[in-house]
């Protein structure tokens, strides 16, 4: 740990202490099991701990950065409050290290004893996340990583995802290749749960209508040396390549792809990370390419009118799906705490309310499922110019199996 940090977690520790002391000899005994728990968050008084675990650098750090805004800006519409109680935020920037993911977590629960968790972007940190918030009963909101664990075997009844499945864009682009009568594809990816689910979800639903995947290439994230995978997709001769990659990996891949002179001979495909936030740096690069999304550029919707005006209004920026992920954490949020007044340590209420949430988000309204995952619309999307233009419904309401989830 770095050296200020470790200063300011045993300062942090030392108030604690001399707070619990203080409030001990104040209101005697009674308050000892209050005091000692040391991840119990504020209960109904004060203001609301949001903490957010999210990449501020490396390849996925835009990402962080639109979900802290989607988040921001709906909670700065309701005032400021939540549940009747101001917000108050705290930051860790995770590096998308799963190595760092438990002590971070920590930190945010133990040391700033924050009533709910935001985070994270990275499938491998999430399981961090994951573990931790389990461990403390913190209330867990994901606002993007996919990981299919998290809302199968590994899900709980304080975990809840505002995103999407690892598995669900994947199976929306199997879904479409194979209805367009494709039979050989090739998979390119990330080789950690992001990717390798996204391909197994592509593969269920292309395999079962009579496709094949040829061969599965892969290399280490956050790795962008794409020439040697590009030149074996190319000799492999496939009739479509399925990728999975997202934030400044997918502009280098994408452009790479381009200089490789494959842009017009073997169609490219992707979940929509490939393209979404992502669409100013890859240029001509991008144009045409189609990709499955829970979000789309031009839906009708009135929420994502206004939230598109709002989002550039407040940033100077277009949204993305980042944005719209981050907004409608804070939405299902909102849910729960208004419907205890704030009081978050009414635990059960707080989760049977957000359970029940239909959330009126810019992508469509959604539901969740029994495993606290999105059931949502993907849509088929191709660049044109700055925007990942709708083309139709690939799959509607489509619900993560969530495989292995008790709940
Ligand atoms: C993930 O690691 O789950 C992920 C990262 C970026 C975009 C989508 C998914």
């Amino acid at each position: 740990m770095h050296r200020n940090a470790l200063r300011r977690l045993l300062h942090a520790r030392r108030l604690t202490v001399s707070l619990g002391a203080a409030a001990l000899m104040a209101a005697g005994t009674a308050t000892i099991a209050q005091t000692a728990a040391p991840a119990a968050p504020a209960a109904s008084g004060g203001k609301l701990k949001v903490g957010f675990m999210l990449p501020y650098t490396g390849t996925y750090a835009a990402l962080g950065t639109a979900i802290e805004n989607g988040f921001r800006m709906y909670v700065g519409q309701q005032g400021g409050k939540l549940g009747g109680r101001d917000v108050e935020y705290f930051k860790v920037d995770d590096e998308s290290d799963p190595a760092k993911a438990p002590e971070n977590a920590t930190k945010l629960i133990r040391r700033d004893q924050v009533d709910v968790v935001v985070g994270t972007v990275h499938s491998g940190v999430q399981m961090g996340i994951v573990k931790v918030a389990k461990e403390n009963n913190t209330l867990l909101i994901i606002p993007n990583a996919g990981v299919d664990e998290a809302t199968g075997p590994l899900c709980g009844a304080n975990i809840f995802r505002s995103s999407f499945s690892n598995w669900q864009p994947g199976y929306a682009m199997g879904h479409v290749l194979a209805e367009r009568g494709m039979k050989k594809v090739v998979t390119l990816t990330w080789k950690y749960a992001a990717g390798e689910q996204s391909v197994k979800g592509f593969k269920e639903a292309f395999e079962s209508k009579g496709g094949k995947v040829i061969k599965e290439l892969s290399l280490p994230f956050p790795n962008v040396e794409f020439q040697a995978l590009i030149t074996e997709v190319a000799s492999l001769k496939p009739d479509a390549v399925f990728v999975f990659f997202a934030g400044g990996g997918a502009v280098k891949f994408v452009k790479d792809w381009q200089a490789a002179g494959l842009k017009d001979k073997i169609p490219l495909y992707g979940s929509g990370f490939l393209t979404d936030g992502t669409l100013e740096a890859q240029g001509a690069a991008a144009q045409g390419l189609e990709t499955t999304l829970h979000y789309a550029d031009g839906l009708t919707n009135a929420r994502d009118k206004t939230f598109r005006l709002d989002y550039a209004k407040t940033y100077k920026l277009q949204p993305d799906v980042y944005a719209v992920q981050g907004y409608d954490a804070a939405q299902l949020l909102a849910a729960g705490a208004n419907a205890v007044k704030g009081d978050m340590t009414r635990k059960a209420e707080v989760i049977k309310a957000m359970e029940a949430a239909r959330v009126d988000s810019p992508r469509g309204a959604f539901t969740l499922s029994r495993a606290h995952n999105p059931v949502q619309d993907f849509y088929l999307r191709k660049v044109d110019g700055r925007e990942n233009k709708l083309s139709s419904v690939a799959v509607k309401s489509l619900a993560d199996p969530a495989r292995g989830c008790r709940l």
